[in-house]
């Protein structure tokens, strides 16, 4: 039986050396069965094995935030950038014409409002034949390791991968972060690998110290939420040392729709996310963009 002391610290990550199952280009998901690799080849680009994902769920918990006020004049602009719309039904079927054809990341669990002082008990909000109705290329969860709602969640998790499996259906993990929880790279890499050992096929978590261990140590690959908005020459700094670090991608939110100009924010990190620009290239892209777009 693990225990919570006395286990000694894991630090043989083999850095160096790639993951041993990776000829599907998706890592983890050489094993999976034809619908699955489908969808998440409709996640992961199979030229470069990663993906932009625009992360526009906040209105399920905060209501119509900076940047997303009328997500029907708002999203359907950035959709040139990007890879995968990852939000909520709703917000999809009211304000995303079905025309785009991009991945779609459905947020599925649901719970209460930023007026709650504890988020962390969150219920399945979609059927599984919702998603499949919606086209879903993968279906979100989210998890609250160390929290009130850590049980629940992580049996909504696992609820929801069952049924996604029976269908084909990945389930991406998302690690919350509420106000009480630690941004650690013990932390992370706890609640990471716990994801992934639920049979998560993706898990989404924020950058830390030491991000190249916490990618090693988790079998799927691994997107970074772009958390509160920075200005846009550090949230590009985060998304280059994220991907030079291993991460698979990007879900990211308020970095891009809270920029000032939200579509050549989309560019700019699908250029480090696609085509290896460096922070300062994607930078000095996002800043000529703006400019001529101004
Ligand atoms: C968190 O549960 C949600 O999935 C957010 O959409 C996510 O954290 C990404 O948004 P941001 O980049 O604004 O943090």
């Amino acid at each position: 039986m693990a225990e919570k002391e006395g286990n000694r610290l894991a630090k043989n990550f083999h850095l160096d050396t790639p993951h041993v199952n990776h000829a599907f280009h998706v890592k983890g998901a050489d094993h999976a069965e034809w619908g699955m690799k489908d969808r998440l080849s409709r996640i992961f680009s199979p030229k470069t094995g990663r993906t932009v994902m625009l992360a526009f769920d906040h209105g399920y918990i905060m209501g119509p935030t900076a940047g997303l006020e009328r997500l029907d004049l708002v999203i359907p602009a950035l959709a040139p950038g990007i890879d995968v719309f990852m939000a909520t039904r709703g917000a999809l079927r009211t304000c995303v014409p079905p025309t785009f054809n991009k991945g779609i990341a459905l947020r599925c669990t649901a719970g209460s409002s930023v007026l709650d002082d504890d988020m962390s008990h969150e219920v399945i909000g979609v059927d599984v034949e919702d998603a499949i109705r919606m086209n879903a290329a993968c279906m979100a969860v989210q998890i609250f390791i160390g929290s009130s709602g850590e049980k629940t969640s992580i049996q909504n998790l696992c609820n929801t991968i069952d049924a996604g499996n029976r269908y084909g259906i990945p389930t991406l993990g998302v690690v919350a972060v509420g106000k009480d929880m630690e941004r650690t790279t013990k932390f992370f890499l706890l609640a990471t690998r716990m994801l992934a050992e639920f049979g998560a096929h993706i898990v989404k978590t924020y950058y830390c110290e030491n991000f190249e261990q916490v990618v090693a140590a988790c079998p799927v690959p691994i997107v970074v939420a772009g958390g509160k908005k920075l200005p846009e020459e550090e949230a590009l700094t985060m998304t280059y040392r994220a991907i030079a670090e291993g991460a698979a991608g990007v879900d990211m939110g308020r970095n891009i729709f809270q920029a000032e100009d939200p579509l050549a924010m989309t560019q700019a990190v699908a250029r480090i996310v696609h085509e290896n620009y460096t922070d300062k290239e994607a930078y000095e892209f996002y800043r000529d963009t703006a400019k001529q777009s101004r």
